[in-house]
């Protein structure tokens, strides 16, 4: 038997899959699936600064998740194919899912600025949340506005986040920075206890029909695996952080590489989404066969050994590489 135990943020875990933040965890029902299929533990949708707030429902989910979504993503909504659930009843969610599972839940806010909707995270950890994942996304559209500004007010609501709760704080940010490791030590430096890389951003179309913006969201593939398995093996080592992949966690493979990669957990949401729950067993036990096939006896074993730290050629990940590969792509004859 091979040990598939990894610990994040503290949180001891049977393995490193984890259910990522989705529509997966509107409901108890749908948890307590996830639970006996063996995930490890599950980070529960979020509650956007916006729905605090009071301000658009409508404009944060057209920024984050769009406001079109396939029918498989539909069938998880509770009405309409839209987050409903409003702040309070986000925290009542929590509760009754915490008291009907084993697994560690991770509560999740989503927001910019710092302000009295965090108090939020101080009740996500009275309803029992184990840790909190906090998800930056701003979308800067004012030219006037600087990455240093940006950077400062998301440093800002880390902190402060920080100081309001105990419980262990995860950041999600996208890879949307123009220094990627300087960001993740500053949010870290200020409070952050583990990285989540990396939010995922749902990109509008136009329609050229209708003439018409179409906000569709389209779920991930392992193609997209590649780019938060380079900062996590640039990272890995770096930053003293858990390191959680999310985006393009589909098979057993994906897995086993964030694990080498550095990733204390590999998080999934569009697999399971896809393709339904069943998933999960079948992901682990893929991880199993393939650990034995090649004499590894535990996840802690494989962690970070292909890392940039670990790997024989570091430079693979720089862009000492870029030409190497640009010169290596032949065209047809
Ligand atoms: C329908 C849907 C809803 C999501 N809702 C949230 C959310 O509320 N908060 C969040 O941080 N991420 C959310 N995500 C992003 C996922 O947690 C995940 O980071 C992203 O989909 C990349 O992982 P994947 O490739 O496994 O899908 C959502 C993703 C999907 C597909």
């Amino acid at each position: 038997m091979v040990d598939l135990s990894t610990t994040y943020l503290g949180l001891n875990l049977k393995n490193p899959l984890v259910a990522s933040a989705s529509p997966l965890s509107e409901k108890v029902e749908t948890v307590n699936k996830m639970e006996e299929a063996g995930i490890a533990a599950v980070v529960m949708y979020s509650l956007f600064e916006e729905q605090i707030i009071h301000e658009s429902l409508e404009l944060d989910h057209f920024l984050f998740y769009g406001s079109e979504s396939s029918a498989e993503i539909d069938s998880f909504y509770p009405q309409s194919g839209k987050y409903t659930l409003k702040a309070e009843a986000y925290i009542e969610t929590l509760k009754k899912i915490k008291q009907s599972v084993n697994i560690p839940v991770i509560g999740s806010l989503n927001g910019v600025s710092t302000g009295g909707w965090i108090k939020y995270a101080r009740k996500i950890e009275d309803a029992g949340a184990d840790a909190l994942e906090l998800n930056l996304y701003f979308l800067p559209t004012n030219p006037a506005l600087t990455a240093k500004q940006i950077e400062e007010t998301y440093i800002t609501l880390v902190s402060d986040v920080r100081k309001s709760i105990k419980i262990p704080l995860a950041v999600k940010l996208s890879p949307f920075f123009t220094s990627i490791p300087n960001i993740s030590k500053r949010l870290v430096e200020a409070g952050a206890n583990g990285l989540v890389l990396f939010n995922r951003f749902y990109q509008p179309d136009l329609d050229l029909e209708n003439l018409e913006v179409t906000p569709n969201l389209v779920l991930s593939t392992s193609n997209e695996l590649r780019l938060p398995l380079r900062w996590i093996a640039i990272l890995y080592g770096q930053i003293k952080t858990d390191l959680a992949l999310t985006s393009g966690i589909h098979t057993a493979e994906d897995v086993l590489k964030a694990c080498m990669a550095g990733a204390s957990v590999a998080m999934t949401a569009s697999e399971l989404l896809a393709n339904g729950i069943d998933r999960v067993p079948a992901i682990l036990a893929d991880m199993e066969n393939w650990m034995t096939g090649h004499e590894y006896e535990s996840i802690k074993q494989m962690k970070g050994s292909l890392s940039q730290k670990a790997v024989k050629e570091p430079a693979v990940f720089e862009r000492a590489n870029y030409m190497k590969v640009l010169n290596s792509f032949k065209t047809l004859p």
